[in-house]
């Protein structure tokens, strides 16, 4: 299967400090992933630098997506070509209102006017989907919701947009239970009716037990310092990221080698 991103030796400075040091990772078509680490080692980084947020700079290196060298690019251009990022701490916009902003953000994607009838329709039902009350919809963007209800408000965002890459910052993070089967719900409708890719960034297992995972990929100190299959997320959740599993037993796929 063909790659749908592959970052290269991406080395990224966020004011004066590299967080990044030269992380290395590939994600093929419809497929899963997962990125764990301990705090502060990168993980919401990465995402940043592959959306182009502007105050992450790439010293080194290079983003490719769908063939294209996209390390340039602005985070439009990217988000135009299917690139995806739900914020770890989503924010609140006065002003403009959870539909506006999700038409206006379906209109910059595709370049063209979307009827507002199909647009209302399309997001009503898939609000029906997330569990959502159809209200929030002309309520100004996450500006007082719940932890839970900005979470599907990007759940929301990403089922009507549609991208091929989305990835998922702690999207269950603070979560209730029945907001995590929510969410996780929301990824499973994402993989059955867009077939897109998901990096999801994550230290549960909660949100990945109805998901189908194909890599694991573990953050430390700016670089991947392990890959493995979905078994390494149980592994790492049982040993604890520290020493990689110095202290457990042998057969322990998440040993560091
Ligand atoms: N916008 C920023 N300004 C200053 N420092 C930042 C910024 N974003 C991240 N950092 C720093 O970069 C490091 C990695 O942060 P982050 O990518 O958020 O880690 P993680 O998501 O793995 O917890 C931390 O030391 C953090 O303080
Ligand atoms: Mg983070």
């Amino acid at each position: 299967m063909s790659n749908l991103l592959e970052v290269k030796n991406l080395h990224v400075r966020v004011e004066d400090k590299e967080i990044l040091q030269g992380v290395n990772l590939t994600i093929g078509e419809d497929e899963t992933h997962v990125l764990m680490g301990p705090n502060g080692t990168g993980k919401s980084t990465f995402g940043y630098a592959v959306t182009g947020n502007p105050s992450y700079t790439v010293t080194e290196g290079q983003i490719i997506f769908k063939g294209e060298d996209i390390t340039e690019l602005a985070v439009n251009e990217r988000a135009k070509r299917g690139i995806f990022l739900s914020f770890q701490n989503p924010l609140e916009v006065p002003g403009v209102t959870l539909s506006a902003f999700i038409r206006s953000a379906l209109e910059q994607k595709t370049g063209e006017r979307i009827r507002l009838f199909d647009f209302k329709k399309k997001l009503k039902e898939t609000m029906e989907l997330l569990n959502m009350d159809p209200s929030y919809a002309e309520r100004d963007l996450n500006v007082g919701f719940s932890g839970g209800e900005k979470k599907k408000a990007e759940i929301l965002q990403m089922l009507m947009l549609e991208p091929s890459l989305a990835i998922l910052d702690e999207t269950d993070s603070g979560l209730d239970v029945d907001a995590v089967k929510t969410v996780s719900n929301g990824i499973k409708i994402f993989k059955e009716r867009c077939k897109g890719s998901l990096l999801i960034i994550t230290h549960s297992t909660r949100i990945l037990e109805s998901l189908k995972v194909d890599v694991t990929h573990v953050m430390s100190g700016g670089y991947i310092v392990k890959e493995g299959g979905a078994d390494l997320v149980n592994q790492i959740n049982e040993c604890g990221f520290e020493s990689l599993c110095k202290n457990c037993n042998e057969n322990c796929p998440a040993r560091g080698n």
